[in-house]
């Protein structure tokens, strides 16, 4: 019998957690194969060129292991990639990440939006383009977080450093009084409770995760790949760092277990 076609979702580590949980909301009964690159987090802080690599070997690996649509759970690896895997891999459907300026400009009323994300994220030509399109009249202020992956990583979602890194990064923005911070990286997700915190309730907090599985439902129906129903499919996750940790990892952030596999990334 022929296997049904997994939805292939990979990040830097457990940042792209935040859009499978997603996902899997929606699309219960679709395979997943999830891919960390454990070994290489953070991404943000890398050249692009470099992030375009791993991109590219981590799409190879999830296609090989049954991938028939692949989400780039990374704003950076969206960022360094996407038009590159889209030209390399055209018989492959993809959904990327962009910064959420859109509904973020559609929405706001002071006309000021803070934007958290990673440095490389921020250099890249998508940012650019997301700004150039759809932020004209509003002002972005933006803030790198540096250290915030590697706290989210480490599973210290209200810890002293993440909250240090929040405040000095929303601080300044509430004073010139933003109305809504965009998350442009899929760890962010899971420090929101953190976030809505420091900013008070007349601050909306942007999650594209759900905007993203509706997209992955959407090019999976257009690309007769979708699998309906809602039985439970089977959910592999593989990362290029410690297994055990993973498992772990997965566990706290999204409640899984059970339908879970690791194994170790081979070296190529
Ligand atoms: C990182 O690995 O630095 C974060 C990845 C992202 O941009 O979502």
């Amino acid at each position: 019998m022929n296997h049904p076609p997994a939805i292939g979702i990979f990040d830097s580590g457990v940042g792209g957690l935040s859009v499978y949980r997603a996902i899997r909301q929606i699309l219960p009964a679709q395979p997943v194969i999830y891919f960390a690159d454990q070994q290489h987090v953070p991404y943000g802080s890398r050249p692009l060129e470099e992030v375009r690599d791993f991109s590219e070997a981590i799409t190879e690996f999830l296609i090989e292991h049954g991938a028939g649509l692949i989400v780039v759970a990374c704003n950076t690896a969206s960022a360094a990639a996407l038009h590159y895997l889209r030209a390399k891999f055209p018989h492959i459907p993809f959904v990327g990440m962009e910064p959420a300026v859109k509904p973020a400009a559609e929405t706001t009323r002071s006309g000021k939006v803070g934007v958290l994300a990673t440095p490389a994220t921020f250099q890249g030509a998508l940012y650019a383009s997301v700004v150039e399109r759809f932020a004209s009249g509003v002002t972005l202020m933006t803030d790198t977080c540096t250290g915030l992956v590697q706290e989210i990583e480490a599973g210290r979602l209200k810890g002293s450093p993440a909250r240090q890194i929040l405040q000095s990064a929303l601080t300044p923005m509430l004073r010139e009084g933003i109305d809504t911070v965009v998350l442009g990286c899929t760890h962010y997700p899971f420090v929101i409770p953190l976030i809505e915190e420091i900013c008070g309730p007349g601050v909306r907090v942007i999650d594209p995760a759900p905007a993203v599985a509706r997209q992955t439902r959407r090019l999976l129906e257009q690309n007769h790949l979708l699998v309906e129903g809602n039985r439970p499919a089977e959910v592999r996750f593989y990362t290029s760092g410690d297994p055990a940790t993973l498992r772990q990892q997965v566990f706290n952030l999204v409640g899984e277990h059970g339908l879970f596999q690791a194994a170790r990334w081979e070296e190529r």
